[in-house]
């Protein structure tokens, strides 16, 4: 797998989609989810470079109905955080992972607001790379060579901890049990969060910036990258049982910093 040609491509996803489109074309999937022509527009472009690179491996994308996951599989949130495009939040990613026999071995997550581009290598660890000047110095280095800016959790206790809450917002139904899981969670830790792109929190996670993380639905594109940037960085993922997560259904996910991991499963 040629990671600069991968990363490379990602990059220009954002670029070549977001100077194209002439309108953000916002739809609603549900009365609370949007999709854009950013999201079809990227969709589309990694699919088909992908598809050119690597003709002989799946590909799994939010925006298209099928959702099979073969044993070699690219699996991809366009943007991951589309309501915050939508709303111009500044805090949205591209999530590109790669898995070989339901493990994930690669993973990319991109916010180009900031510039963020975070890296995982099963096996090598993490690292952050700033992408705010395009990725000609990441390039040159080799992305499998690249050992600057590693990621390492944090080792912060729960009363000191910051933690991404989930809402599942398009779930309004469960609303009082998912503030009731929130109001347990704010009383233990220092603070709650909502960035609201769940492969960016879990990046957050990985790079000491938050502590935990908790949802009651999640689907694998939104973090099958960042989970395993998280698991090079010393994180832990699971589901609220403490199952490894499924990459081909949507459910329950906890990530954090070792700390605090049980007791935030507690909390759940
Ligand atoms: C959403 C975000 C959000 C999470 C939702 C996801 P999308 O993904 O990751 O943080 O709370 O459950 O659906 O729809 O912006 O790709
Ligand atoms: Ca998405």
């Amino acid at each position: 797998m040629d990671y600069n040609q991968i990363v490379t491509l990602v990059w220009r996803a954002w670029q070549t989609v977001s100077s194209d489109i002439t309108s953000l074309d916002v739809k609603h999937k549900n009365p609370y989810d949007f999709v854009t022509a950013v999201d079809i527009g990227i969709s589309n472009f990694l699919k088909e470079g992908l598809r050119k690179l690597y003709p002989d491996v799946g590909f799994v994308t939010e925006e298209e109905e099928e959702h099979t996951l073969s044993d070699r599989a690219f699996i991809l949130d366009p943007i991951d955080g589309t309501t915050n495009l939508v709303y111009d939040y500044r805090a949205s990613s591209i999530s590109l992972a790669y898995a070989e026999g339901g493990e994930v071995t690669f993973g990319v997550v991109y916010n180009p607001f900031l510039g963020d581009m975070f890296l995982g290598i099963r096996g090598k660890g993490s690292f952050l790379y700033d992408a705010s000047n395009g990725i000609d110095a990441l390039l040159s280095c080799g992305v499998e060579n690249y050992c600057r800016n590693r990621l390492a959790v944090s080792q912060r206790p729960m009363k000191l901890s910051l933690i991404e809450f989930g809402a599942s917002s398009s779930h309004k139904d469960m609303a009082e049990e998912t503030f009731a899981r929130g109001m347990r969670v704010f009383g233990a830790c220092l603070d709650l969060r909502r960035i609201c792109s769940t492969a960016l929190a879990i990046c957050y996670i990985a790079a000491g910036r938050l502590d935990g993380y908790f949802e009651k639905i999640i689907k694998p594109w939104d973090f099958a990258a960042a989970c395993l940037i998280l698991k090079e960085a010393g994180g832990h993922s699971s589901d609220w049982e403490g199952n490894p997560l499924p990459l081909d259904r949507p459910g329950t996910i906890i990530c954090a910093n070792a700390v605090i991991l049980d007791e935030l499963k507690k909390l759940m």
